[in-house]
């Protein structure tokens, strides 16, 4: 039988740990916005079994939107940022917390915070699962909160994918060297 599991090369971090620390961020939610009724903003479809396990930790009202993102660079080389099922009335005065399963670049994320600053809400913060520092191009958009700092390397796993498989598998993994290959 084939499964996602025989694929992965090495185990970067298991789905022990990765709800150790999801549930330690729950709690600084809970800390930094109580009594503010925060809404999470999910950016799909990475996120989305960090956002679940997050919500399980978390004590205070809140409430989530899920958008999706995708960005490209167009023929003048300035970024661009396509953002779709987004609910603007529920976002205006509201503390957003962006929820981000990686930053790499940095690039869609700045794209994505400048974008909401237009619609106004009372605040924006980042959280995301997972940083790699070494890779950011983008300046000035470091998270308040992150998951765990990782080296360069391409993982997948607990929503992250290959050409959209691996979300499935609970741990972040690095793949076989073989499976780029192919
Ligand atoms: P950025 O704009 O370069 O920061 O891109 C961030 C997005 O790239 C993430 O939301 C992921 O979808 C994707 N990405 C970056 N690094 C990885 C990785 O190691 N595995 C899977 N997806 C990744």
């Amino acid at each position: 039988m084939k499964t996602v599991h025989s694929d992965i090369k090495e185990i970067l971090l298991t789905n022990t740990q990765l709800t150790g620390r999801i549930a330690e961020l729950a709690k600084e939610i809970d800390v930094d916005y109580a009594g503010k009724n925060p809404v999470l903003l999910c950016l799909l479809k990475g996120s989305v079994p960090f956002l679940g396990k997050l919500c399980e930790f978390i004590s205070i009202p809140m409430t989530y939107e899920c958008i999706r993102v995708s960005s490209y660079i167009d023929t003048t080389s300035s970024q661009n940022v396509k953002i779709q099922n987004i609910n603007l009335d529920s976002l205006k005065g509201k503390d957003i917390l962006i929820i981000e399963d990686i930053i790499d670049t940095g690039i869609t994320l700045e794209a994505t915070v400048k974008y909401l600053y237009s619609i106004e809400p009372k605040s924006i913060e980042i959280m995301t699962l997972l940083s790699k520092p070494s890779r950011r191009q983008v300046l000035g958009l470091e998270p308040k909160y992150i998951g765990f700092i990782i080296p360069d390397a391409f993982v997948v796993g607990f929503g992250l994918d290959y050409n959209e498989n691996y979300r499935n598998y609970p741990h972040i993994g690095i793949l076989k060297e073989e499976i780029y290959r192919d």
